[in-house]
Parts: structure tokens; sequence; C-alpha cells
């Protein structure tokens, strides 16, 4: 009986030595203290030795039993431990570690200042939409009233597709294509990338505007003044005095150019403002008739507004960037800083 304890012993040693998964040790359990597992054997067995043997040979298999049980045990807590480490290439490595991460990262500048310009006007009502990047001479100018050959075409260095095809110069076209699909009144913006043939400090031949748009009965240049102070005061500081300069562009009349004092100096005249304590804004005015002409608006009836500004001119103000350049390089080092 011993000598058998003995055996088993040994064939259990150099068994769980070899066993590499939880599949293996199962059944390696169920061979020894399964139902018909060797305990259960040699318990039986038990029976027909002699009475005075059986309570030593009962202490022996119980002792053997108890043994293989926390061999058990502890090999089951192994192998579940490595299980939990996966392979790749022959390294293991623990999946239970929290990962590494990347750091967060942030929104382009440029982005920034887009969305804040939307929100604001999205809480005065106006809704957003775009137009295309690339197109036809007939909505980036005829319908804007410039018509060819008209002297206002050399306001915009304009990149020409073909004869009839241009990079939008501006995004009032986008003004043209919401009032042709929409009856009034409407209170839209439109943002977006223009494309200028034109390059330096303060130019880049793709940069971003934002349009916007009132049609409404009774609409007014009070009206687009009282506008242009809340937006340009939410984005500048409730401090910022406007400035509306005459001016003229071919789809608005009359038209204003708005200046904002100076951000740099307060309006004390500095190398920004070029000495003069204002800065240049935006361009708009009231929607000139003709251009209501062209998507059956009757002006008689309806009046309204537009406006048009370069996002990356804000962006540079608001953040002191001295050259618009710096926004299209891709430097991390720059970016990161917003
Ligand atoms: N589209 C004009 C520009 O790019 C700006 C503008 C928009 C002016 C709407 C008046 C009204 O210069």
């Amino acid at each position: 009986m011993i000598e058998k304890l003995q055996q088993h012993r040994d064939d259990f040693d150099s068994r769980i030595v070899g066993v590499s998964s939880l599949q293996e040790l199962k059944q390696l359990r169920s061979d020894f203290l399964g139902k018909k597992g060797c305990i259960s054997l040699m318990l039986n067995d038990m029976r027909s030795l002699p009475n005075a043997e059986k309570p030593q040979a009962g202490k022996h298999i119980n002792e053997f039993k108890q043994s293989i049980e926390s061999l058990i045990k502890a090999k089951t807590q192994d192998l579940e431990k490595k299980s939990d480490q996966s392979s790749v290439g022959g390294e293991t490595f623990d999946t239970t570690l929290p990962g590494r991460g990347e750091p967060s990262g942030s929104l382009h500048p440029v982005t920034q200042v887009m969305e804040e310009i939307i929100s604001i006007f999205f809480s005065l009502g106006f809704s957003v939409k775009e137009g295309p990047e690339i197109e036809t001479d007939f909505y980036n100018f005829e319908a804007l009233n410039i018509p060819k050959d008209h002297p206002a075409r050399d306001m915009q260095d304009t990149f020409y597709v073909d004869d009839e095809t241009v990079l939008r110069t501006h995004t009032s076209p986008v003004q043209i294509h919401v009032m042709e699909k929409q009856a009034p009144p409407l209170r839209i913006i439109a943002p977006g990338r223009v494309f200028r043939c034109d390059s330096d400090v303060s130019h880049t031949p793709m940069f971003h505007q934002i349009e916007g748009l009132m049609v409404d009965k009774n609409v007014s240049f009070g009206d687009l003044k009282g506008v242009m102070d809340i937006f340009l005061q939410e984005v500048f500081g409730k401090q910022t005095r406007l400035r509306f300069r005459p001016s003229f562009f071919p789809f608005t009349c009359p038209s204003a150019e708005v200046d904002i004092e100076c951000v740099m100096c307060s309006g004390k005249g500095c190398r920004v403002c070029s000495a003069t304590g204002w800065i240049e804004i935006l361009g708009c005015g009231m929607v000139d008739p003709a251009v209501f002409k062209f998507v059956d608006y009757d002006s008689e009836k309806w009046t309204g507004f537009a406006f048009g500004l370069g996002i990356e001119r804000i962006a540079m103000l608001k953040y002191g960037i001295n050259d618009i350049r710096l926004l299209f390089e891709n430097d991390l080092r720059f970016l990161k800083q917003f």
C-alpha cells in the first residue's frame, strides 16, 4: 500500500511539472481526485486491508490527498496569472497594467476662434450653412453684382480653374446659394475656406472667413450695428469700441468697414495698428437690391445686412500672433500654446 502510494506521489510530481494549461490541470485533477481517480481507488482498496493497518493507511492517503489539493490550487493560481499576460512576438506583457495613453491634444487656434464665433451667432438665432470651395464665376462674382470686367474684381486676386470656374475668393457666394433655396426671413452664417493669390506676413493663399446674412422685414443699418457690437464685444471684451468707416462692396449698399480699437495699445497707437489706434476687422453693409434681384427676393418688402470677416485675422489679434503663416506651418511648439 505504502509503496503504491509512493508511486502515485512520484507520478503526480512528475506530471504537475509538465502541466502548462488550465485544461491539462483539470485532467490531472480528475485523474487523481475525481470519482474514478487514484485516491478513490486507493480508499476502495483499503477495505481489503487488515483492520489494524487501516487507520495508518487512511492517514497516508489523506495526507497525499491534501498535498495534491494544495499543489493543484497553487498551480491554478499560477496559470491564471499567466493567462492574463498576452504574448506578442514571443514577448509577454501584462495586459492588466493601465495604458499609457496619448496626451489629449487641442484644437487649432483657427478652429477655436471659428467655434467661438459660431456659438456667439448661434445665440443670436443664426444657423450655420456651407457652400462649395470651387465656385462658378456666377456665384463668386456675377450674382454678387460684380460683372465681368468690373474693376471690383481687382480687389480679389483670384485663382481661376478655367474661364468660368474659380476657387472661391470669399464666403459671400454662400449668400446666393442660401437665398436661392430659402425664402426670407433668414439668419445664417457661413464659415469656410477661401482662396486668394496672395502671400506675405498677413496673407496666405488659403484662409478662413465667416459670412453673415440676415434678411427680414424692416432690417436696418441699426440692426447691423447692434449685432456687430454684441459680436465684437463678446470676442474682444466688453470695453471694445467700434468704428464704422464708409466703404464699397458691389453687393452691399451702403457698405462699411468695421474697425475695433487696437487691442495691443488700447487706441494709443502702436506698430500693429500703424499708429492709428484702430484695426480693421470686417466688411459689411446692407444687401444691395441688385443682389435680391438675382435671387428673386422682393426688395420692396425685404431688407437685410451682410458681413464677412477673416478668422485668422481675429485669431492673430486675440492671441497676439504677428505672422499669419505660423498658423499653417504645423509646428507643434507653436500650436501647443493654445
Ligand atoms: N466678401 C467681402 C470680402 O471678402 C466681405 C463682405 C461680406 C463685405 C459681406 C460685405 C458684406 O472682402
